[in-house]
Order: structure tokens, then sequence, then C-alpha cells
């Protein structure tokens, strides 16, 4: 164990979130990696994970303010934890220097720069993982081992309704900005790679986006530990110095109706800008039943409605696949093979479910396991079928997935790969 030297490239709060999913995997004993360096432009970023580095681990990895300069260091491996602008000069650059690659979503900023990393990995032949996160949460494993059972029958729509936020900043500026990332894309992206992992590829999607709030307003401006949009607590100390109200550029609400190979329909709500009552709702219908989802990282069982009128929750649910198994690092993780649901905070959640991540990577760069999950082709999906919603908005039309992975269709991406790609 422990064989494989990594690298953690971006050290803001992903890049500190993934190392104590790193750490948690260790504890467990399930770690393949050895953290040999920390990557980030701002150098006070990395010294200080560096620090929280050398407590977990017991040694302190190097900091180097670029990737070309991990190289003397002897990194087999990098994990791309910077803001999603980045993420494909950095991996087409690790992949080229012949290094293993996992990237945080959206695997790449815009469609095009997908194609980029997809011709990179498929031409150098490295491994690289998406670190889609939520589809690794226990209670989407047992869900989706529900539905395959036919317990209730074929699929035929998912229910899917987020919607909150008002005119609060999500988590960072860079967010609601066209040109860095967009909220939909930051948020939606886990959730259409949700939709494909329980409903198989989307077809064509028909959408219609907004901007609905003009100046968005960040609370923590100037203020020590607010916790209003602060996910496992490590955000503040950068929220603190971000400006206390900012003009987004990009939409930050999306309303779709997305169909998929198997004749299933997913109904689509993602509202960033929503008053009032918050909602998250994920129903997932079929010709025999349906099933309450609950939210990703929450613990919350899975609901299951059954044709005679009964229904299921929690443990219940386990009667209903008998052969159900997490695979063996989750079970580690989460103390169960078989689980109904989990009470634990989102600061132990979160780690977690990030090792899962790198305890995959570590069997397939170890040959115990074929390949990664979420590979470049389904990173990249996750991406299309955002913009798919996007640019059906701007054509007011339907779009097909074909037509905007093939980049046929990517008037509302155009002015961002014309920036990135003159
Ligand atoms: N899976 C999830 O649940 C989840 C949650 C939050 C963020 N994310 C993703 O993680 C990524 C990072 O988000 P974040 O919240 O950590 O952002 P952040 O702004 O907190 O941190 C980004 C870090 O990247 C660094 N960076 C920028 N350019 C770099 C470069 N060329 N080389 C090295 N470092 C560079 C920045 O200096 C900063 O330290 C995004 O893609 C985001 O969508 C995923």
């Amino acid at each position: 164990m422990a064989n494989i030297n990594l690298a953690i490239v971006g050290c803001g709060g992903m890049g500190t979130r993934h190392l104590r999913g790193l750490a948690e995997l260790q504890k467990h004993g399930l770690s393949e990696f050895n953290l040999v360096a920390l990557c980030d432009p701002v150098l006070d970023n990395a010294n200080l994970l560096a620090d929280e580095a050398a407590e977990r681990f017991g040694t302190r990895p190097a900091v180097v303010p670029t990737l070309a300069e991990l190289a003397v260091h002897g990194v087999q491996a990098v994990d791309i934890t910077t803001t999603p602008r980045y993420h494909h000069t950095l991996a087409v650059e690790a992949l080229e220097l012949g290094w293993h690659v996992m990237c945080e979503k959206p695997v790449g900023l815009t469609v095009e720069c997908c194609r980029r990393i997809r011709e990179a990995q498929s031409r150098t032949g490295r491994v690289l993982s998406v670190a889609e996160n939520y589809r690794r949460d226990p209670m989407n494993r047992l869900a989706k081992a529900v539905l395959a059972s036919g317990a209730i029958g074929e699929p035929r729509l998912m229910i899917h309704n987020t919607l909150g936020g008002a005119d609060r900043m999500t988590i960072s500026v860079w967010r609601h900005m066209k040109d860095q990332s967009g909220v939909l894309l930051d948020v939606g992206v886990h959730f259409t790679d949700i939709l494909e992992y329980y409903l198989g590829p989307a077809v064509t999607a028909y959408g219609q986006v907004r901007l609905h709030e003009p100046v968005r307003h960040n609370p923590a401006a100037g203020k020590d530990n607010d916790m209003s949009s602060n996910p496992a607590g490590i955000y503040g100390r950068w929220q603190k110095v971000m400006p206390a109200t900012f003009e987004p550029t990009a939409e930050d609400a999306a309303y779709g109706t997305i169909t998929h190979a198997n004749g299933a329909v997913t109904q689509f709500v993602e509202d960033h800008a929503g008053h009032g009552r918050g909602v998250f709702q994920r129903l997932l219908f079929g010709s025999q039943g349906s099933m309450d989802l609950p939210n990703d990282r929450s613990g919350q069982p899975v609901t299951v409605h059954l044709a005679d009128g009964k229904s299921l929750t929690g443990d219940e649910v386990l009667d209903l696949v008998p052969d159900f198994r997490l695979e063996e690092a989750t079970a580690a993780l989460f103390g169960g093979e078989r689980l109904g649901g989990y009470d634990l905070p989102f600061t132990e959640i979160d780690p977690r479910i990030i090792a899962i991540e790198y305890a995959e990577l570590g069997q397939v760069l170890t040959g115990r396991k074929p390949a990664v999950e979420v590979d470049i082709e389904q990173g990249m999906r996750s991406v299309a079928l955002v913009y798919a919603l996007m640019e059906s908005s701007l054509l007011n039309r339907a779009v097909t997935m074909d037509e905007v992975l093939a980049g046929s269709v990517n008037g509302y991406q155009a002015e961002i790969d014309e920036a990135l790609f003159p």
C-alpha cells in the first residue's frame, strides 16, 4: 500500500476536502497513495494545506506553484481540484507528462474543453477519473439496486426539483461567472450525472434558463465564521475577503424536460434564485411503483412505494434487494455492506465519499479493477447535458445530446471557447 506518488493540484476548498478524504482512506488502511506534493500558484493555500497534511499523514508534502515543477517529486498521478477553467489545460499537460489524473467535476468548462481532455487521454492511454461524488453515496447505490431489481417496474419519469439560494452567493464569486463556471454547471453537473446514473443516456433536452438575480450578496464578507454557504466549514477564510455584492454573468435557474434512450423522461428544475420555501425533491416513478430519493450525502433513507400500496423505508428497503452489497471500500468507510441509511454529520460524510473516489482510482491503477466508473466519456456527457439546457434555451427549441456533444450546437458556449481557444 501507499506506493503511488500523488499530488493534489489546487489547494482551495475542494483540495482541502480531498486531502481529508485521502486521510480518511488511509485511516481505514485502504490507501494506495503517497501524497508527495501540493500545487497551487497561491502558495499560501498550498502551504496551509501542507501544514494540515503534515498533521494528518506525519510527513509534509512538497509545495510548488506550477504543474511542471511536480516532475522532480516523482509524481505518478495528480488530483486536479482547481477551479473549472483550468481543468483542461492541467489535465492535458499531466496526461502528456505520463501521469494518471483524477479531476473534479465539471471535468471541463465546456464541451470543447472536455473533448480536448478526451483526445489527450486516448492518445496517452493514461487513466482519467472524474471525481463525481454524488452517485457514490451509499443511498444512491441502494436506490439504483432497487431500480435494477424491478421492484418499481420499468422507469418512466424522474422529477428532480431543487430550489433555494435567493440572492446569496453560492460558496464563491467564480461560481456565478459564465467564463469560469456558472452555478448551473457547478451544481447541475452533479444532477445530470445522477440522471444518467439512474436512467441511462439522455437523448434530447428542452430547457429555459434565466438569470433571475442581477446582484448577489456574500453574507460572509468581512466576517469570521459565517456558515451560510460554507460546505464542510472550510471556505470562510476565502469568503471573508470576497466582495459583499457582485453582478453574476451566468444564469441561475434552469427549467427543463429531458428524454432518455430507454423512453424515460426527466422533469428538471434547478433554481438557485428560489425565494421562500427551499425544495429538494427527487422522485422516480416506474411502471409498478415509485421511489423517493433522499438528498445526496444526507444519509436520509430511500422510500419505496410498491404496487400493492405498501411503502418501505430505511432498512426495510434492503428486503427488496437481498443480494445488494456496497463495494468493499464504501462498506469499510460507512460501516456495513448493507445500509438502509446512515447518521453522520456532513463533515464526516464528505471525506468518506471522497475517499471512495481515491479507493477506486487506487484499485484501477493497481490492476484490481478494470476501469474507473466515471470516465471522460461520462464526465463529458454530464457537462454536455447541462449545456444542452442552455443551448436549447438560446435556440428556443429542443436539442439533441448528439449535436451538443459533437459541438454542432454550441452557441451558448461559443464566447467561452473563443476566449479559451483564440
Ligand atoms: N464534488 C463536489 O462536491 C465539489 C464541491 C466543491 C467544489 N467542487 C469542484 O472542485 C473544484 C474546485 O472548487 P473549490 O470550491 O475548491 O474552489 P476554490 O476557489 O476554493 O479553490 C480553487 C483553488 O485552485 C487554485 N488554482 C487555480 N488555478 C490553479 C492552477 N493553474 N494550478 C493549481 N491550482 C490552481 C486556486 O488558487 C485555489 O486555491 C471545482 O471544479 C468545483 O466545481 C466539487
